[in-house]
């Protein structure tokens, strides 16, 4: 028991280290809030015009859901990984060093998704890629690939992530709230845009 609140508590840790602020302010692209949406995820570090920035926080921000549910699944088992991607992606969403006002967890949602189940995650990656080609709207290729991976647990018949899809995609969808809103009126930017 003690031990599921100690993977948490790393998990959430891990998953709070802002990776978008860290590398724009370490290659000096100015303050990452003033810029686009003042997300700190990828699609806004493209913004400041940098692909080896934005390419860098996609890695980072992807690789610490992964890199928390991979430790989790060695050392304690299946359970704890699940644990361990919820937690890192709460990390994500709500940190504690940015008053809880975090980023909106795609890329950390792909990565967490990736380790916990290697084709789901793939076939999430795939519809990001497929809708961001198609439409060139970051937010809009996040909302299909996050709402598609429910459709893919249960076509795979994974069953015992269900219930983690669903909670991480409502997630997801709550903190897009605002593209939600540029989305209906034709308002946001494609990939790229200010
Ligand atoms: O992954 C975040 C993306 O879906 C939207 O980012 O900066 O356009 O709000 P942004």
């Amino acid at each position: 028991q003690s031990m599921l609140i100690l993977v948490g508590l790393l998990s959430y840790l891990l998953g709070s280290v802002p990776f978008g602020l860290v590398v724009t302010r370490m290659m000096n692209l100015g303050n990452l809030r003033d810029i686009g949406s003042g997300n700190i995820g990828t699609t806004n570090v493209l913004r400041t015009g940098s692909k080896k920035a934005a390419a860098l926080t996609l890695l980072l921000d992807a690789g610490k859901g992964a890199v928390a549910v991979l430790i989790a699944r060695a050392v304690f088992g299946e359970d704890a990984a699940q644990l361990a991607g919820l937690c890192a992606f709460l990390g994500h969403l709500f940190p504690i060093w940015l008053k809880f006002k975090g980023g909106k967890g795609v890329a950390t949602f792909l990565g967490l998704m990736l380790a916990l189940n290697f084709w789901v995650g793939l076939l999430c990656c795939a519809t990001w890629l497929i809708i961001a080609g198609g439409l060139r709207i970051s937010s809009m290729a996040a909302l299909i690939s996050v709402a598609s991976a429910p459709l893919w647990m249960f076509m795979r018949l994974e069953g015992q992530m269900l219930m983690l899809g669903l909670i991480l995609t409502i997630l997801v969808y709550i903190k897009h709230a605002p593209n939600i809103r540029r989305l209906k009126n034709g308002t946001e930017p494609k990939i790229g845009e200010k």
